[in-house]
Parts: C-alpha cells; structure tokens; sequence
C-alpha cells in the first residue's frame, strides 16, 4: 500500500542543512542520514495553516497569539497525560537557544552541569562555551541498550553542581526513560537541590511498546525543579520554522527564565509558526501515528538488514526517535577512517559517534527519518563496501 511518506522530496539547492551544507562543503552529492530532520512531505494541515498566512500579504511584527498556550497545554494532557497551567508556557524559537539562556542565567560561570553522554552535543558545548563546567555521567551499554548509572550519577554532584541536563527519550542512544528511572533522577535531584532542565523534543517519537513520561509530570516536587523543553519541530517535523514550548510550574523560576529571554532579546513569533502548533497538535495526529509507524519500520528493516548481511555493524536496540545508533568497531576503523569509508565508497553521510562525548567513539548515528527506498539502496552500497574489505 502507497504511503505519502514514501514520496521522494529533493533537498538540494533549498539551502537544506542536512543535504545543502555537506554537499558545500565537500562539493559531493551523497545520500546524507546526519542532521536530525526528515526527508519527508510535510502534513497537509500545516500547508494549509502556512498557506492561509501566506495570503495575509503582510508579513509585520506578531504577537503572541494565545491559542498557543491553548493549543500546548491540550496537547500535554491529551498526549502525555501532562496537566499544565496555560501560565507556565513560554514561548522561545528553539530548545537550544533557550538551554543557552537559561544555563547562563541560573548558574554562575564555573559551576557544574550535568550532562549524560554520548549526548546531543550541542547542549555539551552550550554548557562548556558559557564557562561551564560540563560533567559528563556515561550511560552504561548492557544487553544492547543504555542505562543510567546512578550510584556514579549521585557521587558526580558537588556544591557547584546547579542543574541536570536532561535527555528524554535520549538523543542519541533512543532510550525512553521508564518511570522509574525518572523518578531515581528525582530523587537525585531532589537530594542535591539541583534544577532539571528536561529537553523532551523527541518526546511524541515512541516506539510502538514504548510510553514517554514528562518527568515533571510525575510528582510536585520534580513539577516545581524541572523546566520542560517541547517543541512541535521533532514530531511534526518542521524545524526551520522555530518554535518551542518552555515549561515551567515553579513561577519564581519562570519569572527568572521570562526576565532572561527578554533581556536576551528573544520576542514575538515568527507569522508562521503559531498557526503551524495549532495544526500541528490539532490537526497532525493521524500524520503522527502514521510517521511513528513508518519510522519503527525503517527501524526493523535497518535491524533485519544488519542482521542478515552486514554483522561487523551492531545496531543497538531502540525504544524511540528516528536516530540510529550502530557499533562499528568490528570495522575496526579510526573516525578519520571511517569518515572517508562512509562518504567517499558508500556514499553515505553520516555522523560519527566521536562527537557525542564519553562513549561515542567505536559508533555511528544514521538518521532513518527516510524513504525506505532510499535506505535500502544506501544499504545495498553498504554491504557490498563491506564486502569487498573482507
Ligand atoms: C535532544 C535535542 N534537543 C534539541 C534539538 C534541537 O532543537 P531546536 O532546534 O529547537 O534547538 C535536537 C535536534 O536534534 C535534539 O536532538
């Protein structure tokens, strides 16, 4: 049966971060499976909602219209279970710009960040690049899937520890945190007093037998520690249009985070992006469904392909988002090596696992956010590449 995600979309020469930018710089046109967006067609309500602005002729300042706390606190409880006041909702344009802010706004210069790794490695050099001091706790890989270390996670909090920098459902290792792992980070938070920053993007991108939990959603205290970071751009895949759901219950916090956008310069939306949330988390569910479906299959056949024809390449089991995690190091290759490997005889871009920190050496990360198609060509080039080093 035709899928409308199966539709081809040709990125280049739309000045594309993932197919645009690489090819500028390498001056290859390769198949590319690194930046965290998808290839494909997007949802027919949100082109509706963008055409409809379009018509306005006018593109002057907004403001911000407030169906947008309507819309995120309906979708927080319709979706997640998530009961939040419309108060506690700020508007920032993406996640990373108001982690940035508010590290700098909440710790001092030299106080220490918790962060899990390997990690998205923005909110590493978000941390390191303010004069922060970054402490990287190492997930723990057993029977193929990551797990938090508490013990060390506990003895790696000193007085100069202000927040923990969380991941959830972790980019890039696709763990989603079970309840009970969320509330043993409460507890840890709890007993050294620290802030949870909780950077949920990926958060509606569940596998089938897999549920997310907003960790503030789980018991007064971590509702009024966390600062919960959404966005419509991960799920619904519109990322360039910028706009994220900041939210925070604790109102001293809030005040302290609306204060530092303001002085930060952040203001009103862009035209767009406020009727793109409302179609998004009113109209887009079914696209949703059908997206997380086709994703969890791109998945099984990746898993299935492996398996069955490229054993030196280990995919690590995956419970959410569209970001393949593989060990590589039977290829027993530098990064540098298999960097060239990957884009100069496979003719895939991909990302090494050396950039996510602690642990990532040895692994690569496949964006499978795809045609199926195409993946499975790109599969086929890998395996005879593969082939022919045996
Ligand atoms: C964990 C995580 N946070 C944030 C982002 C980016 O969000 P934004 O574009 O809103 O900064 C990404 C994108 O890949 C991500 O994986």
């Amino acid at each position: 049966m035709s899928n409308e995600l199966d539709v081809f979309v040709e990125r280049y020469g739309t000045d594309c971060a993932k197919w645009d930018e690489p090819y500028w710089e390498t001056g290859q046109k390769i198949d590319y499976y690194g930046v965290a967006d998808m290839d494909f067609v997007t949802a027919k309500p949100i082109m509706d909602a963008m055409y409809k602005v379009l018509e306005r002729k006018n593109f002057g300042y907004t403001i911000l219209n407030k169906s947008f706390t309507e819309d995120v606190s309906y979708w927080m409880e319709h979706y997640h279970n998530f009961k939040i006041e419309k108060e506690d909702i700020l508007f920032a344009p993406r996640i990373g710009m108001a982690i940035a802010i508010m590290i700098n706004e909440l710790t001092e210069i030299n106080d220490e960040i918790l962060i899990f790794s390997p990690g998205y490695s923005p909110l590493h050099d978000f941390v390191v690049k303010n004069n922060r001091i970054a402490i990287e706790n190492e997930l723990i890989k057993k029977d193929n899937k990551y797990y938090i270390d508490f013990e060390k996670l506990d003895s790696q909090i000193t007085t100069k520890t202000k927040i923990m920098l969380l991941v959830s459902p972790h980019n890039p290792v696709g763990r989603v945190w079970t309840k009970e792992e969320l509330l043993k980070i409460g507890e840890i938070a709890k007993k050294h007093n620290l802030i949870i920053i909780s950077d949920e993007v990926h958060s509606e991108l569940t596998f089938k037998n897999y549920r997310h939990y907003p960790i503030a959603s789980l018991n007064d205290d971590l509702k009024s520690r966390t600062i919960t970071c959404n966005s419509v751009t991960k799920a619904f895949n519109v990322p360039g249009l910028m706009g994220s759901n900041i939210i925070i219950s604790n109102e001293n916090l809030r005040n302290k985070v609306k204060d530092a956008f303001y002085k930060m310069g952040l203001h009103n939306p862009n035209p767009f992006i406020i009727p793109v949330i409302n179609a998004c988390y009113r109209e887009c569910e079914d696209w949703l469904l059908n997206t997380k479906n086709y994703l969890e299959e791109n998945y099984n056949f990746l898993k299935n392909y492996l398996e069955e024809n490229i054993k030196e390449l280990k995919l690590v089991d995956s419970e959410g988002t569209y970001l393949a995690w593989i060990d590589i190091r039977d290829l027993n290759m530098t990064r540098e090596e298999v960097e060239k490997f990957f884009s100069e005889k496979v003719k895939m871009g991909i990302y090494t696992g050396d950039g996510f920190g602690l642990g990532g050496s040895g692994f690569i990360r496949l964006n499978l956010a795809t045609q199926r198609e195409r993946l499975k060509e790109s599969l086929e080039v890998l395996k005879e590449k593969i082939d022919e080093l045996r």
